[in-house]
């Protein structure tokens, strides 16, 4: 039995039936007649067995009938982890997926993140991609936005306000060739990204965070890329952008940046690739860049900030993965994306195998779908065509992806002290998943064990079966009325 210290803890609610989550040793833990007690905070304040319960509720204080009971084809898992998602892309998902990277982006993405100038657009937009993520059981999400600062302050609030946890990124770039109105000055940008963390962070939003987010190295010019790299440092904040989706895209960074060793090595340079560990240690003996009294002193009530996440990484060297290993830098795969745009495959067990923290995202609209199930589909998918290019390679397990998909994403972000799985402490970010829900898409022909039934839900499932979200403890799936 897991319990927090104290037993005067204010309880809110028990659930009780099965749990299944990952952890560092299990990628699959099933918890059978399980009693999870959340307090007050929306943290988890015990994990008990059912047979316990008398004993539970007299030390917590809770009323033993006013648990609330699982069915036997229901379970709770862990919320999952968008860890890349363009929120303004949503608005065309599922249509332009005809083109590779550089010309899709010169031809869709450019001309359609240009209108989120307009702020009733970029409502309208946000608030459907919000509501779409969570429904389908993203509980955290690691948003690009545009080069808008108000419609990105939007995008943090409206995640806020319908209690999604997210990092928002207002997007960098000075420098556009392909379409010459959707860029800023480098001055722009560096003044536009401090005041979009300033703005954010003073609305201390409990659950919503700011990201330094330069789109790619090819759409930035190093300056700009230092200069980010510097502010992150300096104010401990997360770092998000692209790296080797594209062979084209690597050519054409190899060109722009003669004097880089590789992709990576560009990013490095200039202080990009990071994580809170290896941070914590060499602030010390720095000083705050940005003077900014405020943001100073919010920065101290952010114990989670500070890590780098690095969409796609298909093309890159083991020598470069090393490099990722080093800084703690992590990965996010996107495989929908990455076969949508006929990208390429990464080969997540050589980025495992390299000790690189990984997890999942959708990189809506490269990929189609806005459900991080949909991720976990495609992973197994691409994990097998490598298996059928060399049948040695060993072959990704359900099991694997679903931790990829939960607790790989919250270390990928470096937030897996708060959400991830089900420990006493972290917050209660969890789906109660029916796999029998009436007119959902899963047939049970008979009952079905706890793993069966996670299988079924992983590869057949969708939001029909997930009845209810929570986000730190608080319901937000179904949505209250407004
Ligand atoms: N590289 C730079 N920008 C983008 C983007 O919006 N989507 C994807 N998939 N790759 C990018
Ligand atoms: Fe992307």
């Amino acid at each position: 039995m897991q319990t927090s210290e104290k037993s005067d803890t204010d309880i809110r609610f028990v659930c009780r039936g099965t749990f299944v989550h990952s952890t560092a040793e299990e990628a699959l833990q099933i918890l059978e007649d399980a009693l999870l007690g959340v307090d007050s905070k929306g943290k988890i304040a015990f994990i008990g067995e059912g047979k316990d319960l008398q004993k539970l509720s007299e030390s917590f204080g809770f009323c033993s009938s006013a648990v609330t009971q699982l069915r036997q084809h229901e379970f709770f898992m862990p919320g999952m982890i968008d860890t890349h998602i363009h929120a303004p892309q949503y608005s065309y998902a599922g249509t332009a997926l005809d083109m590779p990277l550089l010309q899709w982006l010169n031809t869709y993405t450019f001309p359609v993140e240009s209108r989120f100038q307009d702020i009733e657009f970029a409502k309208k937009v946000y608030t459907q991609v919000v509501k779409r993520t969570l429904r389908n059981g993203t509980t955290t999400a690691c948003y690009f936005a545009t080069i808008h600062t108000d419609a990105s302050l939007l995008l943090g609030q409206i995640a806020n306000d319908f209690g999604q946890r997210a990092l928002v990124g207002k997007v960098c770039m000075d420098r556009n060739d392909g379409v010459k109105y959707y860029r800023e000055t480098s001055e722009e940008s560096q003044e536009e990204t401090y005041r979009f963390i300033k703005e954010l962070l003073n609305k201390k939003y409990p659950l919503v965070k700011p990201v330094v987010t330069p789109r790619f190295a090819p759409s930035c010019t190093e300056t700009l890329l230092a200069k980010l790299g510097e502010m992150a440092k300096n104010n401990k904040l997360h770092i998000q952008s692209h790296i080797s989706e594209n062979l084209k895209e690597v050519e054409w960074v190899k060109e722009l940046f003669p004097n880089s060793e590789s992709y990576t090595d560009i990013y490095h340079k200039c202080n990009l690739l990071t994580d809170k560990v290896r941070a914590q240690s060499r602030l010390r003996f720095t000083k705050p860049l940005v003077k900014c009294e405020c943001l100073h002193k919010i920065r101290q009530t952010v114990p989670d900030a500070l890590q780098t996440i690095m969409a796609h990484g298909c093309h890159l060297s083991d020598e470069e993965l090393v490099l990722f290993r080093k800084t703690g830098a992590a990965l996010s795969h996107c495989p929908n994306s990455n076969i949508s745009l006929c990208s390429g495959v990464l080969n997540v067990r050589n980025v495992l195998n390299h000790k690189v923290k990984l997890g999942l995202g959708t990189d809506v609209a490269g990929g189609y779908s806005p459900s991080i199930l949909d991720a976990v589909r495609r992973a197994l998918d691409s994990s097998k065509v490598l298996t059928i290019q060399d049948p040695e390679h060993k072959t990704l397990s359900f099991e694997e992806v679903f931790r990829l998909a939960t607790l790989g994403g919250s270390q990928a972000l470096s937030l897996d002290e708060r959400t991830g799985n089900f420990k006493v402490g972290k917050d209660f970010d969890a789906l109660r998943v029916n796999v029998a829900a009436p007119g959902g898409p899963i047939d049970l022909i008979q009952s079905e064990k706890p793993q069966i039934l996670l299988e079924k839900f992983l590869n057949l499932g969708d939001d029909r079966n997930i009845v209810e979200v929570f986000v730190a403890g608080k319901k937000v799936v179904p949505f209250s009325e407004p």
